[in-house]
């Protein structure tokens, strides 16, 4: 595993995204709508597993992580018998499920589609969710959409400059964001760095495989989704061409 890798330190992922919370109504809506059992894949340590099964809905969390899976049982351990009995997780790949068990609602949260590599990573991944997707079951995802602001970004400059206390150690890290936009391969590029008060630095290097919409609505049409709902966010403001996110409702 890299040093650099996103999903290594489940405290740090926690609280990089501590203030991540609009999502997590949608997805707890779309649970208790369909009810359950639903499947979660890049589950992660649990941001929106836990909410879910605490809504009363049945979870199976899958990760290819297990430093995030660790994360998840620990934050699991302080939860109630009736929500931790609720969730069910396991190491595996998303892009290769076996079919063994089918769901009414698959779900892929906070963008985790871009981990996929170019349009056959994405297309391997909605055939394996199709397996195991019930049929006339919902798959519900978000993902981003291309930011050329984003992209403008200068190599090696400091954004989004914020200082956090470190839950575990208590001390304040001084953190920042880096990128670069790789033309080529369309990879967007998100370096997260914590700078303790020594001066030493984590790096976490999270490398998104962008697409646009029109060639995602033709890779869902070609594998047989349709769409029962979308928005440009979380509150349901419909789609443009130049929106830079897209929440989905597929069957
Ligand atoms: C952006 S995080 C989302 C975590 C959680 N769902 C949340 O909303 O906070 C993406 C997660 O997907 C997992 N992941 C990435 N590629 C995967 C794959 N091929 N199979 C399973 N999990 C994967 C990562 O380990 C990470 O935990």
């Amino acid at each position: 595993m890299n040093q650099d890798d996103p999903y290594r330190d489940p405290v740090l992922y926690d609280l990089e995204y501590q203030q991540q919370l609009e999502d997590i109504p949608h997805y707890v809506q779309l649970a208790r709508r369909l009810r359950g059992p639903v499947l979660e894949l890049g589950c992660g340590t649990g941001r929106i597993t836990i909410p879910i099964a605490q809504s009363g809905v049945e979870i199976h969390g899958l990760d290819a992580s297990s430093d995030m899976l660790n994360g998840l049982e620990q934050k699991l351990r302080l939860e109630p018998d009736a929500v931790r009995l609720r969730v069910r997780y396991s190491l595996g790949n998303f892009c290769q499920l076996d079919g063994e068990r089918q769901y009414p609602l698959v779900i892929l949260p906070f963008n985790a589609i871009h981990h996929c590599e170019g349009a056959a990573g994405r297309r391997e991944l909605l055939r394996s969710v199709r397996k195991v997707l019930r049929p006339g079951g919902i798959f519900g995802l978000d993902c981003y959409l291309p930011d050329l602001l984003l992209y403008s970004r200068e190599k090696g400059k400091r954004y989004e400059q914020r200082t956090f206390t470190h839950p575990v150690t208590k001390e304040p890290l001084e953190t920042w964001e880096e990128g670069y936009w790789e033309p080529e391969r369309r990879i967007h590029n998100v370096i997260y760095v914590y700078e303790d008060p020594r001066g030493h630095q984590e790096k976490v290097h999270l490398r998104l495989n962008m697409f646009d919409q029109t060639e995602f609505r033709t890779l869902l049409h070609q594998e047989g989704f349709q769409f029962s709902w979308e928005a440009s966010d979380f509150r349901g403001t419909p789609m443009r061409p130049d929106s830079l996110k897209w929440v989905m409702e597929l069957t």
